[in-house]
């Protein structure tokens, strides 16, 4: 099974890509949690991603609090796609298994000095400053991840927080730029494949089909999460951003991409936060990122609800 930290803001979006993790251990050794401020104040999203350790089974996952704040901006937040909560739709109730007392930070570092070099992943499904922090604090583990799988980016999805920019690298550009100017591996989940693995009714039904605790929940933070995508932009269903990133450690040959150059825009007066993805190779700009554009939607949600009807 592969290594890997996911690092997140949970999001309805998040805590089903925890559970996709946690229901395929053949595929995917956790070796933690780190939670980061994005959708809403960290308070809450490290406290979200325990609920959803507990509500898979999995009180005993470590799960570390990280940066509370962007690195040279305030915060963000998307209350108003997630709700208040950040996980808004079902009752859910406070989770009893504890925080880690480590920062996020010195658990990544820690952990990608202590594993062997190459073995583990980073699976950022929020804002990037948790992992840009680690590589500036201890430059020495950057060489040392196998791979950076995340969640970030538009190119012909352009934005969902400005018309330029996808929410995770709007929030912390800096960091964003940091990231894909590391050097590390980078596999780019943009909402060009995000906007491809939209929820239907059928799909939502099936999540609850399953009868099970976890199928409730992630049906009923799908219809929440739906209603922002479908009013605002009359899309079919709710966009599943970050399970994509679980699914391509499980089955990548669901996806397709181009390796291609990306940079980051940070000084932008109408485009900060903007993936300048060189999509048609116009620039002669090394690549460094494997862009995914594309997926199998039925093969992603069919592996999603297998893998949540197994916890
Ligand atoms: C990303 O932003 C968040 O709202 C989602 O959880 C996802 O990570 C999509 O732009
Ligand atoms: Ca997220």
């Amino acid at each position: 099974a592969r290594k890997i930290i996911i690092d997140t803001d949970p999001g309805q979006d998040d805590a089903v890509a925890i559970l996709l993790a946690l229901g395929s251990p053949a595929e995917i050794e956790l070796l933690g949690i780190t939670a980061v401020a994005g959708n809403v104040p960290l308070s809450l999203t490290q406290k979200n991603a325990r609920i959803v350790c507990e509500l898979a089974g999995r009180p005993d996952i470590k799960v570390f609090a990280g940066c509370a704040a962007p690195l040279a901006r305030k915060l963000v937040t998307a209350e108003h796609v997630h709700g208040k909560t950040g996980l808004d739709g079902p009752v859910m109730t406070d989770p009893a298994m504890p925080l880690q007392e480590m920062h996020a930070v010195d658990f990544i570092i820690e952990t990608l000095r202590r594993e062997p070099s190459g073995t583990v992943t980073l699976v950022p499904i929020g804002p990037l400053t948790n992992i840009a922090t680690a590589f500036q604090q201890a430059p020495d583990i950057i060489g040392r991840v196998q791979e950076i799988v995340l969640m970030g980016g538009a190119y012909f999805e352009v934005g969902n927080i400005t018309p330029a920019a996808e929410f995770n690298i709007y929030v912390d550009p800096e960091a964003a730029q940091i990231v894909f100017g590391s050097g590390a591996p980078l596999v780019v989940m943009s909402l060009d494949v995000t906007h491809k693995a939209l929820t239907t009714a059928e799909r939502v039904e099936a999540f609850r089909a399953l009868g099970t605790e976890p199928g409730r929940m992630v049906a009923a933070w799908t219809d929440f999460f739906e209603r922002f995508d479908k009013e605002k932009y009359g899309s079919a269903g709710a966009p599943l951003h970050d399970p994509c990133a679980v699914a391509w450690l499980i089955r990548p040959e669901l996806f397709s991409g181009r390796r291609i150059n990306v940079e980051i825009e940070t000084e932008g007066s109408f485009t900060t936060g903007m993936t300048v993805a060189d999509w048609w190779g116009v620039t002669d700009r090394p690549a460094n990122a494997l862009w995914i554009g594309d997926l199998d939607a039925e093969g992603f949600f069919a592996l999603l609800t297998e893998r949540i009807g197994r916890l």
